[in-house]
């Protein structure tokens, strides 16, 4: 079995005019990386390798300069074209020959995932996936989003896009485990009443059978997104804060490639060199170096 990837990268990003008037919202940096890294470097701590990028037509030119055919960081990479905002379940039907009948994680290209064991829970979910998996996280403005309600054992009973008077406050975040249905499950969907295909609506068609759940990421992490100025900006400060006091860096691809076991430390190494004089650069070189000196390709834990 392997679980492929998918990365939803389209729609027109309105809310970040002018800045999006002439480049994907995907390609935008959030601090010093350009906001699809956040999402793709949560596939990769999954450890799924083959991803489809599914973006617009006038976008997917930039996508493939950015990342191209992901072999530098031993992924593959392939790209699709959603030709008007379907909605985000439609992205699986886009992806239908990428998905191939297996396994599938679809995450939204403006999310932005951080914590404490996040790999380890993310590989968790993968190897004992069944049905759909979503991903919980408590929030102070359900109404924006689609919401889980859930029991007192934590079990999924209902779920909601976005209402207007929420019975709970956990957020569905933009990440989705699906098993090998999902493809023939989104076909059956009907677009709700602005014509999407929503993700909420295939998400309670596996519920109606009893077969999704949701783990609930909870205080400990960080979930945000990049949508707005004011979240763009948020979410730019939370990695520089970040960074700049652990000396460390969120969503750098070749360190994950690297501590995943997709690469090897020489590989890193030349991709840092390729980078130039870039604190980046310096950073996957100095990465490269110091794995290479504990002569292990470090797992991350
Ligand atoms: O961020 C999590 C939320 O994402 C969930 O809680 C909601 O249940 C889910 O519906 C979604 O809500 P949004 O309001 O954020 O959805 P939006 O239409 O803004 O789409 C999210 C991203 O996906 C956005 O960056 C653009 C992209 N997209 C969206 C649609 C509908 C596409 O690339 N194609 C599309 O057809």
């Amino acid at each position: 079995m392997t679980v492929k990837g998918i990365v939803l990268a389209g729609g027109t990003g309105t809310r970040l005019h002018p800045v999006t008037l002439s480049m994907s919202k995907q390609l935008v940096p959030v601090y010093n990386k350009p906001m699809i890294y956040y999402p793709l470097s949560v596939l990769m701590l999954a450890g799924i390798r083959e991803i489809l990028i599914v973006t617009t037509l006038e976008d997917i030119t930039g996508f493939r300069r950015l990342l191209g055919d992901g072999g530098q960081w031993g992924l593959r990479l392939s790209y699709a074209i959603q030709s008007a905002p379907r909605g985000i379940a439609d992205a699986l039907i886009v992806g239908a020959d990428h998905v191939d009948g297996e396994p599938v994680a679809l995450v939204l290209g403006d999310n932005i995932f951080h914590g404490p064991g996040m790999s380890r829970l993310l590989r968790r979910a993968v190897a004992e996936l069944t049905g759909a998996v979503l991903f919980g996280y408590p929030v102070a403005d359900p109404q924006r989003y689609g919401i889980a309600e859930v029991d007192a054992d934590g079990v999924l009973r209902g779920l909601v896009e976005k209402p207007a008077e929420p019975t709970s406050n956990l957020a569905v975040t933009g990440l989705y485990l699906y098993d090998g249905r999902a493809v023939d499950m989104a076909l059956r969907l009907t677009p709700s009443a602005r014509g999407e295909l929503e993700i909420t609506d295939l998400n309670r068609l596996y519920l109606e059978l009893g077969e999704a759940r949701v783990v609930n990421l909870g205080r400990g992490f960080a979930w945000l997104d990049a949508g707005t100025h004011e979240s763009l900006l948020a979410a730019s400060e939370y990695v520089r804060t970040l960074e700049e006091r652990q000396g460390i860096r969120i969503a750098c691809l070749e360190e994950i490639a690297l501590r995943m076991g997709f690469i090897s430390a020489a590989d890193c190494y030349r991709l840092g060199e390729q980078l130039g004089r870039t604190a980046y650069g310096r950073y996957v070189m100095d990465v490269a170096s110091a794995v290479q000196r504990a002569g292990l390709r470090e797992v991350v834990r």
